[in-house]
């Protein structure tokens, strides 16, 4: 065979295999409840997302993995790779649990200057910092069975060694201690480990990754204490030129609509304290079904957010079959001031504009009761809705198909409030505070407001106003949902409405 032949045929057989791993996804995605625009993984249990981080034009998502079951048992590091936050691609499992315990959750970092010194022949080292659970230890009652360790990758994260003098920071004492996320804090040249130590943030400073100093410690007192705080972050927020920490602390449980939830806090922090401006408490996310939201690393100004599509209330019983949860799309987050008060939003990725189908778009509606789908056909899958509308009323819009399930989704003007009401959307038996309606406060101020819908088989995510208001909330129809229809008894006038299918990513 000739040269140029052998290299045709090389090629062609790449591309075939390619082809293949892709329609393997597409076959088992179909499976009743699976996620068409979200990140699931094949099979077996996951929770948070884990070691989010961006290096050589790849997205890196690890998440807490158990690849034996369908709920929860000892902790791995799965891995998925992604070009465009959109089509995720499988990875072998990063991180086996040892002797030291399970891998649970935890940050990546791209170590540019080499300060853990395991970078080799110029290669840059990527490392993950993660709790090291000691299930042992947690039997026999101790209190220091969590510890943070650390492993490196010189491969672009496709293997990793774990660090042979783990752990590298060991519990002084406290039961619940974990889920550190580190950051590079360029005023200050040094690391910053951000911790979950039960009831309060514990800042920890290192210069190589491997000693970790005390800094301080936050929040005792301030926020909502209704469960444990666990997987916190920290970065800055880019406000008109002004730089605005974020502080990110999750939940469980005691989440505004029961479990587990995202809270945040606004303020200020100089590498060693972090000092709110308000101590009032605030949601990331109302709905029941985001939790361990954290961000991407290494993608400069941008923040990136990605949240387990779940609630630990029910997330290990939901009526999936042979794989259980998603995440959330992942999202962008900003900074807005309402009166003297900062507030986060949080916006899908434009990126997922790529998976857009065929837009139907109407301006100018008097609502009273309109029926989308007689414009846009039966729909079948995920998609997104977006309206606009100069002045709010109180509406609803219904998800529904023909056996009669639905959900609905509106805005209650007397308590100024969103909701999300999910009690006949299907399958709800499996727990019993699954069939609920839930709200989310109304944050803006102003007459004008927007709105857009991500729907996908088993999930919606509402944004409002500019993603001040934010909801996630899964369900489970025993058909799709193919029918959209809003109502509002008022009148509600819709200046532009905008409804697309959007692709599936696993095709
Ligand atoms: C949050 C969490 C973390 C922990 C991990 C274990 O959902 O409880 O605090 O590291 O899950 O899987």
């Amino acid at each position: 065979m000739s040269y140029f032949k052998y290299v045709v045929c090389l090629l062609f057989i790449i591309a075939c295999s390619s082809v293949k791993s892709q329609t393997n996804d597409a076959g088992i995605y179909n499976e009743a409840h699976r996620p068409q625009i979200h990140f699931s993984p094949q099979k077996a249990w996951m929770n948070d997302p884990n070691g989010l981080v961006f290096y050589k034009s790849t997205y890196h998502l690890f998440y807490q993995y158990y690849p034996d079951s369908t709920v929860w048992g000892p902790m791995h590091w799965g891995h998925a790779t992604s070009k465009d936050l959109v089509h995720w691609q499988h990875q072998p499992i990063a991180l086996y649990p040892d002797s030291l315990g399970y891998i649970f959750s935890g940050s990546a970092v791209v170590d540019v200057a080499n300060t853990s010194g395991f970078g080799k022949n110029g290669e840059v080292p990527l490392v993950a910092i993660f709790t090291h659970h000691d299930p042992k230890g947690e039997k026999e009652g101790k209190n220091n069975f969590q510890n943070q360790s650390i492993a490196y990758s010189l491969d672009e994260g496709k293997s990793w060694t774990k660090y042979a003098a783990n752990p590298v920071l060991k519990n002084p004492g406290i039961r619940d201690f974990r889920d550190p996320k580190v950051s590079w804090y360029k005023e200050g040249k040094k690391w910053i480990m951000t911790l979950a130590t039960l009831d309060r943030i514990t800042f920890y400073s290192s210069p190589n990754l491997k000693e970790w100093t005390k800094e301080s410690e936050f929040g005792k007192e301030i926020g909502a204490h209704g469960g444990v705080w666990e997987c916190p972050d920290l970065f800055p927020l880019n406000y008109k030129g002004k730089k605005v920490w974020a502080l990110i602390v999750n939940l469980n449980p005691g989440g505004p609509n029961g479990g587990s939830a995202t809270q945040y806090f606004v303020g200020d922090f100089n590498g060693k304290e972090f000092k709110p401006f308000a101590t009032d408490t605030r949601w990331l996310d109302y709905g029941p079904d985001e939790y361990a939201g954290v961000t991407w690393s290494n993608t400069g100004d941008r923040k990136i957010f990605l949240g387990w599509m779940s609630n630990w209330q029910y997330g290990t019983v939901v009526p999936t079959k042979n794989w259980r949860s998603a995440m959330t799309v992942p999202r962008d987050l900003g900074i807005e001031k309402i009166g003297d008060k900062f507030f986060v939003t949080s916006k899908p990725v434009k990126e997922l504009n790529a998976i857009d189908g065929k837009a139907v778009t109407m301006a100018n509606i008097a609502v009273t009761n309109y029926d989308i789908t007689n414009k846009t056909g039966k729909l079948s899958g995920a998609g997104r809705l977006s309206i606009s509308s100069d002045k709010l009323e109180p509406f609803t819009i219904t998800l529904s198909n023909d056996a009669g399930e639905k959900v609905v989704i509106g805005y209650d003007k007397t308590k100024n409030q969103y909701f999300i009401e999910r009690t006949n959307s299907g399958i709800v038996s499996f727990e019993k505070g699954f069939a609920a309606k839930h709200t989310a406060p109304r944050l803006s101020v102003k007459e004008n407001f927007d709105l857009t819908l991500i729907i996908d088989n088993a999930s919606v995510e509402l944004f409002a106003d500019d993603g001040l208001s934010v909801m996630t909330e899964i369900f489970f129809p025993n058909e799709l949902f193919s029918n959209i229809n809003i109502q509002s008894a008022n009148g509600f006038t819709i200046r532009s409405l905008k409804y697309n299918a959007m692709k599936s990513i696993w095709r």
